[in-house]
């Protein structure tokens, strides 16, 4: 189209010229909207449906509505469909197939509505089954570190603070750690989808219609629990996606602290855990080498949500009410979020299914740096009655002592022990191994064999 020629044809009344070519290249979203196809022709059957159900449109018309959707549909799904970026985006490109198929009728589509509630329903509609894609991959991977975890319930490992072994802990105490996280991130795209559970469809350019539709009918077709309750409101509200973006950032940051344990665990200098051939690489130099690239991206993905999370508050910040085009910026980055924490998900997923930790070397890494310490403090208070500090205090000089010697706390003789304390007996052994000290830690939520098969149980029970 010349810009002498025409204008579009979707508004050309009061349009003497067409738009300049760099107008056209700024304004189209067809390049990256196409990914609404069905969502759109799903929200304009519903609503064709609903015209002849109010008597604003004739059965006759709507059935020709539907069945060139229907043909649209295929069309778009077996890739014969010509977009054009005239048309400017996903609506008007299947608006303008629908009336080459099916002539006047199309027309009549577009009554009781605009493209305003056209697009915040089809994108709420994407949104949405992402949410619903986002908490099937979350269970999966939480399926998995729930098996890692009952395979490991007593598998002893160091637990660290500052990256610094602290005390003993098990494998499967870990991994439920992270069921925790990710089961937090579960309900939190629960509670958004909930919220975000309500239609635009009906709310037209901004202000509601004249005509007597029904926006619950609409509704309900699409799946809404309700329709919105105010039309300024659905027409130019993004926060269903800023939730969307929220939620995968931080599903995304808890992904990517896992993915680096990977990355350090999984390093020669740690050997906790061997890495599967089907998340690894090898390098084209150093025959040697097998490198956690699954895990490295992983790590890495966040950073491109995160973006996408503070360029949708960016735009959205300081819009009035109601549409601007502005908006029209909100869909790509979140394609792209929710594109890279679904291949997140499933690389995690994979790679926890695969992950083989090293018991011998986890094992003894967990006895390294004293890591019972604490255990030795404890045992005094319990066994000699001393206050925590003054065994802290002991503790600490026995440590000392081992660490001069070079030696594990366990290694001390008895008389050696009692220069800390002369109390001290035989019975003191008792407490220093790993497991023994992994076994002690029976608290709520602690770190025993025992409690971390409860923890398993309890998810076992309630994921079902
Ligand atoms: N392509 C537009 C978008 O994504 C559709 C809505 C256009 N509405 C309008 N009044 N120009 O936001």
């Amino acid at each position: 189209m010349s810009d002498d020629t025409a204008s579009n044809a979707m508004w050309g009344g009061r349009f003497a010229s067409g738009p300049d070519a760099i107008m056209e290249a700024i304004n189209a979203s067809i390049g990256f909207d196409q990914r609404l196809a069905a969502q759109d022709i799903e929200g304009s059957r519903a609503h064709a449906a609903m015209l002849a159900a109010c008597g604003i449109i004739t059965d006759s018309d709507a059935e020709a509505i539907r069945e060139g959707l229907l043909t649209v549909l295929s069309e778009i799904e077996t890739g014969v469909f010509q977009f054009s970026t005239q048309l400017e985006d996903i609506h008007m490109n299947v608006e303008a197939r629908l009336k080459e198929l099916i002539g006047e009728p199309a027309g009549r589509l577009h009554t009781g509505r605009s493209r305003n509630d056209q697009v915040a329903t089809d994108f709420r509609l994407w949104v949405r089954g992402q949410f619903d894609a986002v908490d099937a991959g979350l269970q999966a991977l939480m399926a998995a570190l729930v098996d890692q975890a009952e395979a490991g319930a007593d598998m002893v490992m160091p637990g660290f603070t500052h990256l610094q072994v602290a005390q003993p802990v098990t494998w499967g105490h870990h991994m439920m750690a992270y069921v925790e996280m990710f089961s937090r991130d579960l309900s939190r795209v629960r509670d958004a989808r909930a919220r975000m559970n309500e239609s635009p469809l009906g709310a037209a350019a901004l202000a509601g219609t004249s005509f007597p539709i029904d926006r619950e009918m609409t509704a309900e077709a699409l799946g809404f629990d309700r329709p919105c309750a105010n039309s300024l409101d659905a027409v130019s509200d993004r926060d269903f996606a800023l939730e969307f973006l929220s939620t995968a950032s931080i599903c995304a940051t808890h992904l990517s602290r896992f993915a680096e344990e990977l990355v350090i665990w999984s390093s020669a200098q740690f050997r906790f855990v061997t890495l599967s051939d089907r998340f690894s690489t090898g390098s084209s130099i150093m025959p040697q080498k097998k490198n956690p690239d699954a895990a490295e991206l992983i790590r890495a993905k966040v950073g491109r949500i995160n973006g996408a999370l503070i360029g949708l508050l960016t735009v959205m910040k300081g819009l009035p009410l109601t549409y601007s085009k502005d908006m029209q910026e909100d869909k790509e980055q979140v394609f792209d979020a929710a594109d890279a924490l679904m291949l997140a998900l499933a690389a995690m997923t994979g790679m926890v299914s695969d992950l083989k930790p090293n018991r011998d070397v986890l094992r003894e890494a967990a006895g390294s740096g004293f890591s019972t310490a604490t255990d030795l403090a404890d045992w005094l208070v319990r066994a000699l009655g001393l206050p925590f500090r003054e065994a802290h205090h002991v503790t600490g000089a026995l440590v000392k002592l081992a660490e001069d010697k070079g030696c594990d706390l366990d290694e001390l003789t008895l008389a050696e022990m009692q220069t800390g304390h002369e109390g001290i007996t035989q019975e003191v052994y008792s407490v220093l191994g790993v497991d023994n000290s992994v076994a002690s830690r029976v608290s709520y939520g602690g770190t025993s064999p025992e409690g971390v098969r409860a923890q398993v149980a309890r998810w076992r029970g309630g994921m079902g």
